[in-house]
């Protein structure tokens, strides 16, 4: 074989083996990057995922701020112990809106990728405020306070801008409402048509059944939707993905 004998010539001229060396890496890096600035979406979408209201979106900066994630994932896996006790396993489109993602990587609590639904919002009011006077023997902080704080969303749309920088889908249309829609959510007696048109399925409610909008209404109505936007009655997974 005449061709694999010149590995000699290479072999010999350590400047010419770099030279080779980095050639053949690059190409392999090529194809293995270059698609992927070709492709529109390494996800696949998934009928019901929406981007959150301006209320769930202030509730999850709070979840962030709180540091729940310390103590609690969102991201149920594929194996049977997990969808048994969570639901459905978690897809990848349930968090594209999510920035930065909250899938975490400690459990010590349960996993509440699909809480949304699971408890009355009263219950979540108890549970928060007093985690103990609901399961004597949790380990969860008291959130008490986070009912004496109000908010009125002054910064709801600026929230929206930055996450639309970041590729979230709000239109011109939902940031110009995003204070109304902030304000609606909360209130069970308000119009919210609109709201429920640009964010289906909201859950819509005075969350703590106190006067005003308060940071432990955004909490709750954040936690009410994780979850819950995809109808896992009727998902069919892609089998070409
Ligand atoms: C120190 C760890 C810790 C932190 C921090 C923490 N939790 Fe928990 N959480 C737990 C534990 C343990 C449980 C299980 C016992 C219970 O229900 O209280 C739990 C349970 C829950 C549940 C009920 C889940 C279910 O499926 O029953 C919710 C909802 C919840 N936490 C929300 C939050 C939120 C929101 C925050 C942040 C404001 C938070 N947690 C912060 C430890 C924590």
């Amino acid at each position: 074989m005449a061709l694999l004998d010149k590995h000699a010539i290479l072999e010999k001229s350590p400047t010419l083996l770099l030279v080779a060396s980095l050639l053949v890496v690059s190409i392999g890096g090529i194809v293995e990057i270059a698609p992927l600035f070709w492709l529109e979406n390494t996800i696949e979408e998934v009928e019901g995922v929406r981007p959150y209201s301006p209320l769930e979106l202030t509730g999850r900066d709070i979840y962030i701020r709180e540091g729940c994630y310390v103590c609690h994932s969102q991201m149920i896996r594929p194996m049977r112990d997990e969808v048994e006790r969570y639901g459905h396993y978690s897809l990848a489109a349930e968090s594209m809106y999510d920035h930065p993602f909250q899938w975490g990587s400690k459990r010590t609590g349960p996993d509440l990728a699909r809480v949304g639904n699971r408890y009355s919002n009263a219950w979540h009011v108890d549970h928060l405020s007093d985690p103990q006077s609901v399961v004597p023997e949790s380990v969860m902080p008291q959130y008490a306070f986070l009912a004496e704080v109000g908010i009125d969303g002054a910064y709801v749309d600026d929230l929206m801008r930055t996450h639309r920088l970041v590729g979230v889908p709000y239109t011109d249309d939902a940031i110009a409402a995003a204070r109304v829609d902030f304000r609606a959510q909360a209130d069970p007696d308000a119009d919210t048509d609109g709201l429920l048109d640009r964010y289906p399925g909201a859950a819509v409610a005075n969350f703590d059944s106190r006067p005003g909008v308060s940071e432990m209404d955004a909490l709750i109505a954040y936690l009410q939707v994780l979850g819950t936007m995809v109808d896992f009655s009727t998902f069919v997974p892609d089998p070409s993905r």
